[in-house]
């Protein structure tokens, strides 16, 4: 089968051949149909796991997909071959990953049914974007009225953000040049603000000096510096960090609550999350369906942005 590996940490993806896998006790084959970049996808090839977890390379990329289930292994109830199911695939240990004709997971992994109707392309764009979106706006517990900056709001996470977030009655405030703001404001931010302009928590301030009431802050790295973003909020707030740029015992100093959020989607809520697309109740933008061949270019190309949507990955 065709796949994108790297044979090392830092090493360039390639487009390469591998033998198509066989589903173990208790796995199940997938033949994907789209698979769908994330920026984490290369944070791995960089190391961001090294000292967590061993890798196996080869290292098949990606962690985001959407296919057919090709076969079963012994023990499996929950899937039958021709479901079509999506979810995250990524795991390093064993090498595997959704840049790829195929891919195994583990019945009980982060994998659902689908609605047939789903595109496959939509469906592979969501599990890590669009759940982390989904996360953090939970997390937040947004009532009417509150005000939420949405900052890094033109990406895969801010896009969904912004829908979750306008369902909860929020006010959004989303970052955004101005290439990409009308269609933000079409997916619900009631104002954007261009962060290349002048500094957004000088915007954000100047237009709320009283405060807000959450941020979603999808830009800081780690280490970087949040006390400008934390600033905007009212005793009480909340500053969630996808990046785990949040200092949680200082922001506490301040009266706010500062949260770094790892998504972890369960069964239930990938189910749900497919179903809200199909229904068109999500909006998710596919930037790019690329052929699978091209996906080293394409991860270039993402690393150094920018992004409007989603990148997918054609096998
Ligand atoms: N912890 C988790 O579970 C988890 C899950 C998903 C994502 N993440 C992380 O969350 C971040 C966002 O993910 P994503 O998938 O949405 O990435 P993405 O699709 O690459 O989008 C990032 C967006 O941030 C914008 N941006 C860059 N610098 C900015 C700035 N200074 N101010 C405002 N916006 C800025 C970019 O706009 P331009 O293109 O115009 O520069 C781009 O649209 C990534 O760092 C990712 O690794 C973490």
């Amino acid at each position: 089968m065709k796949a994108v590996v790297v044979t090392r940490f830092g090493a360039e993806p390639q487009l390469t051949d591998l033998p198509v896998p066989q589903p173990g006790p208790g796995e199940l084959l997938v033949r994907l149909h789209a698979a769908a970049l994330n920026p984490f996808d290369w944070k791995v090839v960089d190391g961001a796991l090294k000292n967590a977890v061993e890798h196996d390379f080869p290292l098949v990329m990606g962690s985001d997909g959407a296919g057919v289930v090709e076969s079963i292994g012994a023990g499996v109830t929950r899937f039958r071959p021709g479901d079509t199911v999506y979810g995250q695939f990524m795991n390093v240990q064993h090498g595997r990953g959704s840049y790829a004709e195929y891919v195994l997971a583990a019945e009980d992994g982060k994998i659902a049914r689908m609605p047939d109707s789903l595109p496959f392309p939509v469906a592979a764009a969501l599990p890590t974007a669009s759940m982390t979106a989904y996360q953090a706006i939970e997390t937040a517990r947004l009532d009417t009225g509150h005000v939420i900056l949405i900052n890094g709001a033109s990406g895969g996470v801010g896009q969904s953000a912004i829908q979750f977030a306008a369902l909860q009655g929020a006010r959004v405030l989303a970052t955004a040049t101005p290439d990409i703001a009308g269609h933000l404001r079409d997916l619900g931010a009631h104002e954007t603000i261009d962060f290349r302009a002048a500094p957004t928590a000088e915007q954000v301030l100047a237009a709320y000096p009283g405060g807000i009431d959450a941020v979603l802050d999808l830009v800081t790295q780690p280490g970087g510096d949040t006390d400008a973003l934390a600033g905007l909020l009212k005793p009480g707030g909340i500053l969630i960090s996808t990046n785990y740029a949040a200092e949680p015992d200082a922001l506490a100093a301040r009266e706010v609550r500062g949260v770094n959020l790892g998504n972890n989607p369960s069964r239930a809520e990938l189910e749900a999350l497919a179903d809200l697309a199909a229904a068109g109740k999500l909006r998710v933008t596919i930037d790019a369906e690329v052929p699978l061949a091209d996906a080293p270019a394409a991860v270039a190309r993402a690393r150094s942005g920018p992004a409007r949507g989603k990148t997918v990955f054609l096998p």
